[in-house]
């Protein structure tokens, strides 16, 4: 975490350097307060749930749509489980919006519709963890918090070149966050940090040549930004293969609940085998399917998960038999309601069956 020269930055010119840049380039985001105003509590805790599980431009329209028809904490918690479920598909992992109603009846019925202003009884909440805590304090009450997601391990790991790997350099990163936390701005130095690890020091080809901290970032300065995080070799993803089987039906697929446990649980997706190390040969697949059918080999759809990575050969027979309790839903809503690894399997639908907007000719 040394320059070549054996300096190290310091705290106050890191600070300034990401501070004046924010002052510039903060990115204009639905939940986020003009400057001067403080940030409403519920929208904060409300994007930031969102944001868990997916990217900026993906949770807008959905952080628009909750906030217009449940505009405060009080709204949301008398909403209706399934309207509320409803709104959330698409933004997966229904065990986060069961929470996200879980949190807000317990902060309308037992706190008054008033957030906890405090990091420790903030963490209390259903479905607030440690990141969530931390920037709600940081963001919507103005108190330094140590706000930590991959982003801001990876900034972290760049600016000191740290040489321990991912996952045990965590504690590490965190704790090199931690020294940067200081009482001013705590809500912006929060952003700051996310707005440049989501735009400019980005996981892959970092933006460094317009990267605010590039003076003072060890792996800039030792050619090799791209380098870090390091990762443990023993904490390569392993590799797993499975089967999806795509059946069209009316231009309606079949899509199946997948077990309330395990990953990916509660939500709708194609049938699909069992994901395991070996390859499925053709005739495998073919035994495994749902039905007898003329299954079709169509493609394969590779997928990153956070434990291990994915090849999902996807078969499609039209007007085979589903499995019993099938949901069928039109293409559109099926991408809507599916999680990624799912919508990619999809995707190649759109372009080669026309009849999927409901017109068979
Ligand atoms: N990612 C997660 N939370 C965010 C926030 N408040 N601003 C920008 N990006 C984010």
């Amino acid at each position: 975490m040394r320059f070549i020269d054996g300096s190290m930055p310091s705290v106050a010119s890191i600070r300034s350097s990401l501070l004046a840049w924010y002052d510039r380039h903060a990115r204009t985001l639905a939940w986020r307060a003009l400057p001067g105003e403080t940030a409403d509590p519920y929208r904060v805790w409300l994007s930031e749930i969102m944001l868990q599980q997916t990217t900026v431009p993906h949770a807008t329209p959905y952080f628009l749509a909750f906030t217009r028809r449940w505009p405060t904490v009080i709204d949301l918690a008398r909403a209706d489980d399934g309207e509320v479920m409803a709104a959330w598909a698409g933004l997966g992992y229904y065990a986060r919006a069961r929470n996200l109603l879980a949190c807000a009846r317990v902060v309308a019925d037992g706190m008054g519709g008033v957030f906890p202003d405090d990091e420790a009884a903030l963490l209390k909440l259903p479905g607030v963890g440690a990141y969530t805590a931390a920037a709600i304090t940081a963001i919507a009450f103005g108190k330094p918090a140590n706000v930590v997601d991959g982003n801001v391990e990876r900034v972290m790991a760049r600016l000191f070149a740290v040489e321990a790997p991912l996952p045990g350099g965590k504690p590490r990163l965190k704790g090199l966050a931690e020294s940067l936390v200081r009482a001013e701005r705590p809500g912006d130095w929060a952003q700051a940090l996310m707005d440049l690890g989501a735009t400019v020091c980005r996981p892959s080809s970092p933006l460094c040549e317009t990267c605010p901290l590039s003076r003072q970032c060890a792996a800039f300065a030792a050619g090799d930004p791209d380098g870090y995080p390091r990762r443990d070799a023993k904490a390569l993803r392993p590799h797993r293969h499975g089967v999806a089987y795509l059946t069209v039906r009316d231009g309606r697929v079949a899509l199946v609940r997948r077990p309330a446990k395990g990953l990916l649980g509660g939500m709708l997706g194609l049938p699909t085998t069992e994901w395991r190390t070996a390859r499925w040969s053709m005739s495998e697949a073919l035994a495994a399917a749902p039905s007898p059918a003329a299954w079709r080999h169509v493609g394969d759809v590779a997928h990153v998960f956070t434990h291990f990575s994915l090849t999902l050969s996807v078969y499609e027979a039209n007007e085979a038999d589903a499995p019993e309790d099938a949901v069928w839903l039109a293409l559109e809503e099926a991408l809507a309601a599916t999680p990624t690894v799912f919508r990619k399997a999809l995707q190649p639908l759109q372009a080669s069956l026309p009849f999927m907007g409901g017109d068979r000719r």
